[in-house]
């Protein structure tokens, strides 16, 4: 599987990274299989965060593949903090660091590449948040670090505390249906609800600040609304991503996450498929280069609005 850079050059990840909210919902068997099946081919990044499965996803995955330092080498861990259940949001200096004790002792390591703050925490105090990426990083618990669904000012109000070029990551949902990201840019001084900026122009301030975007829930519409390939409720998308299949010789699952290869961000998608017959064909997403006609004809097969 090709690759990208992040941190100029610190890390090199998969073009698509496999999610592991739902793995524990499988059995041991089945869940080394998919483990396995991203591995052979290239896919060695795995997204996880404390909370996954009850907090149990992470010891689940580390079990299932047998962990042990030479399987570790091979993978790029990533987790994520700062959801606390009973609370909300927490990124205080000490949850944030007992929640990496945590996911470090479920994952079976003694490190992970990347760690992402989950959600924005109203009461951060970015100082903290500083002092704990400190302590995280000169102990070797953590080598790279990232945010996930913030917006331009959160992340330039953090990097004045923990550093300009410490944030490599910015995880947002984004797919085919669900790119108000993509929306936005397209109907600049538009008064239709497409043109409402939601999250601060973070396509395009990542790209100037060379902050990697990550596209969770590549396959769903809405806030997990279910997936939409293969579902009758979007009957042109469908159409749009069958037809592009039959050309590629790839399934419509697969012309999915081509589209988001696509977008010259370098978007990394971060599939969730349990599946692995269905993650084989994501792969397929990686040898597709859609052309900007095709790009087009899919965004506008989701009923999308043009100026
Ligand atoms: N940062 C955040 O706030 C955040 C939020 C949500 C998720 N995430 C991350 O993103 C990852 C992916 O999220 P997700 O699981 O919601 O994403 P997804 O890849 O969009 O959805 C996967 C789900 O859709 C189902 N599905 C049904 N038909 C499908 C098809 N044709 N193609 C693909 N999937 C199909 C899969 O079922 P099968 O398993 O049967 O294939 C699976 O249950 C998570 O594992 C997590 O790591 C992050």
């Amino acid at each position: 599987m090709k690759t990208y850079e992040i941190g100029n050059g610190a890390l090199e990840i998969p073009r698509i990274g496999l999610g592991c909210m739902r793995i524990n919902g499988l059995s041991r068997g089945d869940a080394r299989a998919l483990i396995e099946t991203a591995m052979d081919r290239g896919m060695n990044f795995f997204d996880h965060a404390d909370i996954y499965g009850g907090g149990e996803a992470e010891s689940f995955f580390a079990e299932a593949i047998g962990m042990n330092p030479s399987v570790r080498d091979r993978m790029i861990l990533q987790s994520k903090c700062g959801i606390r259940p009973g609370v909300a949001f927490d990124f205080s200096r000490e949850w944030i660091l007992s929640s990496v004790d945590g996911s470090l002792a479920r994952l079976k390591t003694d490190y992970l590449d990347l760690l992402l703050l989950h959600r924005p925490d109203a009461l951060m105090d970015p100082a903290e948040v500083a002092e704990a990426f400190d302590r995280l990083a000169s102990s070797g618990k953590v080598r790279h670090f990232g945010v996930s669904n913030q917006n331009p000012f959160q992340m330039e109000l953090l990097r004045k505390y923990v550093g300009a070029d410490r944030l490599l990551v910015n995880q947002l949902q984004f797919s085919l249906m669900s790119c108000g990201m993509v929306d936005a840019g397209l109907n600049v001084n538009m008064t239709v609800d497409a043109g409402i900026v939601r999250d601060g122009s973070v396509l395009d301030w990542c790209r100037l600040n060379d902050v990697r975007i990550q596209a969770w829930s590549p396959f769903q519409f809405g806030f997990f609304g279910g997936a939409f390939v293969g579902n009758a409720k979007f009957p042109e998308v469908n159409a749009a991503l069958d037809g592009l299949g039959a050309k590629y010789g790839a399934s419509a699952t697969a012309i999915a996450i081509a589209w988001i290869l696509r977008h010259p961000a370098g978007i990394q998608p971060i599939v969730g498929t349990t599946n692995r017959a269905r993650l084989a064909e994501v792969c397929e997403a990686d040898r597709i280069e859609l052309t900007r006609e095709e790009w087009y004809r899919l965004y506008m097969a989701g009923g999308k609005v043009l100026p």
